[in-house]
This record gives structure tokens, sequence and C-alpha cells, in this order.
């Protein structure tokens, strides 16, 4: 039977790690869209792409050849064949993927890729993004905006980088970022039918069992 979980927030909201524990104990696969925003952008900042040129950038992310694992306990990236896991979570990926994300052409050959994935696992996938409740799978057995308290988001964001950033650098890194991606997707507020679950004073179980309580509903 068909499940798919769709699963829209912002930066530091506990998307990711959320989401794939979700898959996990679905035994479900699992879907990371922004990965794939981060590689091309690995790419253009390889190729020495003009990310200022969508024509260009389109291009890019029409041609290459993208590897991504579904598996919930298998992470893994393939540009052209040559991992790429690693690569696409440095700061420089970080700071330059809104430029392909607010690329149209670019945006919308993904979004084609991503039904083709969720198409694959046989309807069966936790799908994580800023556009997947809306636009890449409006019609989704269930749809989630995970969202967090701009203070908590941070926090988060700040511990997984380790601690290295100052607070105000980590503000222009996150909060920055959801301003550019703001202009051409809108994950701050749930569109209708999608359940908002905050989890900025929920630990990670508790986030999962929320997140699993209203794929039980
Ligand atoms: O690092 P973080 O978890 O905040 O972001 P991510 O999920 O790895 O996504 C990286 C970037 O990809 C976002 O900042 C967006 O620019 C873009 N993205 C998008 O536009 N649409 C999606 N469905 C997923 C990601």
């Amino acid at each position: 039977k068909s499940l798919v979980v769709a699963i829209d927030g912002p930066s530091g909201s506990g998307k990711s790690s959320v989401s794939r524990e979700a898959a996990r104990q679905l035994h479900a696969a699992y879907l990371d869209t922004g990965a794939m925003y981060r590689a091309v952008t690995w790419h253009c900042l390889a190729e020495g792409v003009d990310l200022g040129d969508g024509a260009a950038v389109e291009h890019a992310a029409r041609t290459i050849e993208l590897g991504i694992s579904t598996k919930p306990d298998h992470e893994s990236m393939t540009v052209g064949g040559k991992d790429v896991t690693d690569a696409i979570r440095e700061p420089r990926v970080s700071e330059a993927v809104s430029a392909v994300a607010t690329t149209l052409g670019a945006r919308s050959e993904l979004i084609r890729r991503q039904r083709q994935i969720i198409a694959d696992s046989g309807h069966r996938i936790v799908a994580e993004g800023r556009d997947i409740t809306t636009v890449v799978a409006p019609d989704a057995e269930v749809r989630i905006l995970l969202t967090a308290s701009e203070a908590a988001r941070l926090r988060r964001r700040g511990d997984q980088l380790g601690g290295t950033q100052t607070e105000a650098q980590l503000q222009a890194q996150v909060l920055g970022r959801d301003t550019k991606d703001s202009t051409v997707v809108n994950f701050h507020q749930a569109a209708d039918g999608v359940v908002t679950v905050d989890s900025s004073e929920l630990d990670f179980e508790q986030t999962i069992t929320a997140v699993l309580d209203v794929v039980r509903t």
C-alpha cells in the first residue's frame, strides 16, 4: 500500500535526522531532496559553472548524473560516479546552494527527478525538503511541516557544526539562507491539509513520536 510521507521545514528544524529515523521505523525509503540541490551546487562549483547564469545552472541540473541512496541506513550521493556524500555538506556548498534553489529551471528538473525517485520506491518513502508537501508530492498520504523557533534552530545547527561558529556566524548562515530560499518556496507556513509539528520544546525521540503519531492517524 502506498505511503508517501512528505516533510518540509526550515534549516535546523531537525528535518533530516527525524525523517531518516521515521523512514527506518516505517520500513520505508528516505529521500533528502536538499542533498540533490547541494549536489548540483557542488558540481557547478567544481566545474566553474557561473551560479548567476540561470541557463547554465539549469543545463547542469538537467545533464548531471546523480546517484542518491534512498536507504535510510546508508547515506550516499554521487555526481558522475564520484562520491560527494561529505563534500556537499561543506560550508562553501551551503553558502552557494540558494543560487541553485532559486533557479526555476533547475528546480523543475530536480522536482521531476524527485517524483521519479518516489515512484521508484513503490510510493513507500519519507521525502523531506522545502516544497515536498506543496509541489513535489501534494497528494502524499501524510504531509507535515516541521517547525522550530529561531532560537532552537540556531542551537541545533550550532551543535551540528560542533560549536565552531559564533552566534553571529550561525545567524548569518541559517537565517540568511532561509531568506534567500523563501523567495521561491514558502516553508514557514503550513499549506491546507498540512499538519504542523513544532519541535522547539521536543527532543529527538519526542519529535519522532510526534511525527509517527501523525502518520498513524
Ligand atoms: O542544511 P539544511 O538542512 O538546512 O538544508 P538542506 O535540506 O540540505 O537543503 C539545502 C538547500 O537546498 C536549501 O537551503 C534550499 O536552498 C534547497 N532546497 C530546496 O530549495 N528545496 C528542497 N525541497 C530542498 C532543499
